[in-house]
């Protein structure tokens, strides 16, 4: 009988993580569903194949104790998943250095940990893939989310750069780069800087209300989910797989136009009264 594959995901509790433990499990996979609660996510455990382990991409003890688990379990891991992440939006002049830090803790430094505890395992195999979730919004910006960008563009090359030294060690590296998806990312876990500068406040409020108005009317998470199938089977070179609606046209109208224009089309779409 073939050895069914494992895969590791982070965040999984909600949104792109959640539809993707949904979709490996359909496929028949082994899936290590990683979070930081487990105990409110007890349903997934109930669907074929799926594990739920206590994981926060901050503490490195709780990432090493559940890659010792997961290896006990599963034996071994085919695919790690860095999905875990979050916005904090708002105006950069107003956040608190808590608030940047945490930022990086979780979106950057949250990758790394767990990217770096994977590895002595994938070069020992001499095979693996880490796919990570990143955004759009790594490879163009949009008002308001600098620091969730600046998040996201380092993951972007750390991610890039990294792929040099372990493509010869047979460890490949995916970026999974979604559009605006309708998920808890723009409700509970959208970490929003508290506007008090009244030079910001009308631009805050209008950018607010438009950037959220992307998300309500978005896609949901599934398509995601089948990007990452898509990747997780796709042995070629390819790096990249955006998606969502108009997530490959925005980063090729960045890539070709002249960035006054581009910006321009993002201001229009963004700071409409
Ligand atoms: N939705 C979008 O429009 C969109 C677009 C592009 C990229 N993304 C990216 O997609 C990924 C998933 O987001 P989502 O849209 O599915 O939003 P979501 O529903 O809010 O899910 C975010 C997940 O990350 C987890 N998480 C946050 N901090 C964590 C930590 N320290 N340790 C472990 N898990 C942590 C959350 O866990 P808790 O349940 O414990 O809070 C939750 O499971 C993120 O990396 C996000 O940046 C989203």
């Amino acid at each position: 009988m073939k050895q069914k594959k494992t895969i590791v995901i982070t965040g999984a509790s909600s949104g792109i993580g959640r539809a993707t433990v949904e979709r490996f499990s359909q496929e028949g996979w082994q899936v290590a569903a990683t979070m930081r609660k487990p105990e409110t996510s007890s349903d997934l455990a109930s669907l074929p194949g799926v594990r739920l382990y206590a994981l926060d991409v901050t503490d490195e003890r709780s990432i090493r104790l559940a890659f010792e688990a997961i290896t006990n379990d599963f034996g071994t891991i085919d695919i790690l998943l860095n999905n875990a992440g979050y916005g904090a939006v708002g105006i950069f002049e107003e956040a608190t250095p808590e608030q940047i830090k945490r930022q990086f803790d979780t979106n950057v430094f949250g990758v790394m940990n767990v990217t770096r505890q994977a590895l002595p395992l994938f070069r020992k195999q001499r095979k693996g893939k880490i796919v990570t979730v990143t955004s759009v919004g790594g490879q163009v910006t949009f008002p308001i989310y600098s620091l969730y960008h600046s998040s996201k563009w380092a993951v972007e090359g750390f991610m890039e750069s990294l792929h040099y030294e372990l493509a010869p060690l047979g460890i490949a590296v995916k970026l999974i780069e979604p559009g605006p998806i309708k998920t808890d990312f723009y409700g509970r876990s959208q970490d929003l800087v508290q506007t008090d500068i009244a030079d910001y406040s009308t631009y805050m409020k209008t950018a607010l209300k438009n950037s959220n108005a992307a998300g309500e009317e978005a896609e949901g998470p599934e398509v995601v989910a089948d990007a990452i199938h898509r990747a997780v089977m796709d042995d070629s070179k390819k790096m990249r797989y955006p998606v969502g609606k108009n997530a490959a046209n925005l980063i090729r109208l960045k890539r070709f136009l002249p960035h006054a224009v581009f910006f321009r089309i993002v201001r229009r779409v963004i700071e409409k009264a």
